[in-house]
């Protein structure tokens, strides 16, 4: 979490960095901060709140000051030691305040290094961890900027990347990463450092990656890397192959709402050249296992955290159904601490997203040490995640920017659904059933596209359930998890307590908090419990509960027990979740619009997680 941005080059380095960070945004919104040498000196503008706030200062002091400047470094911040304040905000500097940090990550040995500068006479200004580096940073400098940030570097634990700038050194920016990646854009005489080298794509798409323990001097003509103990290290730089388009709004307001609708091209964009219609079964192109290797498997592991949590524990239910293997989902930030088992032929599944979020990383690690082969189910190709697992199945749903998860979520679905379809193929699943499969997968895009039809019956629906402040979502079997992520919607953008349960379990306790001010969403598209639901649908009723229900067309007997109901295009179990989560996405988008809360950059909350 938290964004880095850097500029070395001919142009105005406060505008570049500006412009970088407000894309990075999704990493952390808490607080926003540069640093720039401008006429040999080192000049900091660091404000609480969005980078627009410090857009705004920043602007006061270049009119007052008329600065220039060709060498900067930003941040923007999501908070983990201590609050969101002017003063915590970064870059941070020494205490003669010649060099400033941005750092993202955490060191996890700070106190330590602080105490034992404190020692030595230093008083910190700030709370955070990063103070740490800059102190430290400083404390070692006697001249040698990159020798005081390698000797600085080798005191500190954790897993993070960061920028330094030096007052003394001022037409070069070090920069270091530790498990955690950091991107360097190269460009004509001019180059660009980040977090996620989508800020600077519309700059450059060359970058080199830092990985881990290696350090790199930046100059805006060159970038010299380095191993931990200095050793010259060879960096071969890759063409990033990012669309500028895909991440830009275009004519919808948010990123969520326009991430809702890419949704029938994401989808087939997941299922292109996956499958094979003649054999009826899935083609996983990407991962390295032989057939020999996919027979094998006893056990399955899948991991994940929040969305991806619930893509994976909707692939439990398809593997173990169709392809009758045992499968456990696991929550990545819970798995490491069971002290797993490895079975012999474990193959384990690592669901994210951005493929950076630190909890399914350390579980992964955890479960590579042990001998289990590992897929990577992931949408950022070269991030962490997708490195370091054994093969990778892409999402290819494009840059996902609204901190609400959905398209990656579907694609997600997707991919299980065929990872689902391969090994039942070689399992028991006949080739019929196969091809049948096959034909529901491929009806998905135009059945997403008529949910999306129905936006604005969606809104009607979310502005008359807009006041409750408390929710249940209910669902049974494979609308059990689509229920869970579709409460995570509303409860992340809408600020709402909406609280996802297996409806067969509100009996044993949560039953206990209906009445007419706390409505059911109930999500009925499972074939197998449509009965079940109805049944506690009922008791739900009986007990003064209004309900709104997403259910299968045709299923008629809903209307005497659901107030209101939304219909849901049918399909086989297995892709239910599809339809039913489109519906969640927009009923969530829609209730966060008539609130009024910040929907693509929700309070607390940042896109990418890689923090433990
Ligand atoms: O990048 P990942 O898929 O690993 O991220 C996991 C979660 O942080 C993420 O799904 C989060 O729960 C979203 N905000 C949900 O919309």
């Amino acid at each position: 979490m938290c964004g880095i941005f850097c500029y070395i080059g001919p142009r105005n380095a406060v505008r570049l960095v500006l412009e970088g960070i407000q894309k990075l945004e999704y990493r952390g919104y808490d607080s926003s901060g540069i640093a720039l040498v401008s006429e040999g000196k080192l000049i900091f503008v660091k404000k609480m709140g969005k980078v627009a706030v410090l857009q705004a200062a920043i602007e006061n002091q270049l009119s007052q000051q008329h600065l220039v400047a060709h060498t900067a470094v930003a941040h923007t911040r999501w908070a983990t030691h201590g609050k969101p304040s002017d003063t915590n905000a970064h870059p941070h500097s020494d205490r003669k305040e010649l060099c400033a940090v941005v750092h993202n990550g955490i060191i996890e040995n700070h106190e330590a290094v602080r105490h034992l500068l404190e020692k030595r006479g230093i008083i910190f200004r700030s709370e955070t961890d990063t103070e740490v580096i800059s102190q430290l940073i400083g404390y070692l400098y006697k001249g040698n900027f990159l020798k005081a940030v390698q000797r600085g570097l080798a005191l500190l634990q954790g897993a993070f990347a960061l920028a330094v700038v030096h007052q003394n050194h001022p037409h070069e920016v070090i920069c270091a990463a530790k498990e955690s990646p950091l991107a360097i854009g190269i460009g004509e005489g001019e180059m660009f450092i980040a977090s996620d080298p989508y800020a600077f794509v519309n700059h450059t798409k060359r970058a080199i990656y830092l990985h881990s323990s290696e350090i790199a001097v930046v100059t805006k003509n060159s970038v010299r890397a380095f191993n931990s103990r200095l050793l010259p290290i060879q960096k071969e730089s890759e063409d990033l192959k990012l669309d500028v388009q895909e991440a830009i709004k275009g004519k919808y307001p948010h990123y969520m709402l326009k991430e809702i609708f890419e949704q029938p091209q994401t989808i087939q964009n997941a299922l292109l050249s996956r499958y094979s219609e003649e054999y009826g079964t899935a083609i996983l192109e990407g991962a390295h296992f032989s057939d020999e290797d996919l027979l094998k498997i006893q056990r399955i592991i899948i991991l994940g955290c929040g969305t991806s949590y619930h893509a994976g524990m909707l692939g439990a239910y398809m593997l173990q159904e169709k392809a009758r293997i045992p499968v456990e989902v696991e929550i990545s930030s819970e798995f490491r601490y069971k002290n797993p088992i490895v079975v012999e032929n474990t193959l384990a599944i690592a669901i994210s997203q951005s493929g950076e979020t630190a909890d399914t990383l350390a579980a992964l690690k955890e479960l590579k040490a042990k001998g289990a082969k590992i897929l990577g189910i992931c949408n950022v190709q070269g991030s962490s995640i997708a490195r370091e697992v054994d093969s990778s199945l892409f999402l290819r749903a494009g840059p996902e920017i609204g901190v609400a998860s959905t398209k990656a979520f579907t694609s997600q679905v997707i991919i299980l659904a065929l990872l689902t379809l391969k090994l039942a193929r070689m399992r028991l699943m006949g080739q019929n059933e196969g091809k049948q499969y096959i034909e529901c997968l491929k009806r998905l895009p135009s059945q997403v596209k008529e949910v999306l039809e129905q936006a604005d019956y969606i809104q009607s629906l979310a502005k008359k359930y807009a006041h409750y402040e408390d929710f249940f979502f209910l669902g049974r079997r494979l609308m059990y998890p689509t229920a869970l992520e579709a409460a995570l919607k509303l409860t992340e953008i809408a600020y709402v307590n909406a609280k996802g349960y297996p409806a067969g379990e509100m009996k044993h306790g949560p039953i206990a908090l209906i009445n007419e001010s706390c409505p059911t969403l109930a999500f009925c598209a499972d074939a197998v419990t449509y009965q079940k639901i109805l049944s506690n649908m009922m008791e739900i009723k009986a007990r003064g509960g209004k309900i709104l229900a997403v259910v299968p067309e045709g299923a008629t007997d809903i209307k005497k027990v659901a107030d209101d109901i939304f219909w849901v295009p049918k399909t086989i179990d297995e892709l239910s979740p599809i339809c039913s989560t489109l519906f969640g996405q927009l009923f969530a988008y829609y209730v966060a619009l008539e609130r009024g809360t910040e929907i693509d950059q929700p309070r607390n909350l940042a896109k990418s997680v890689t923090v433990e």
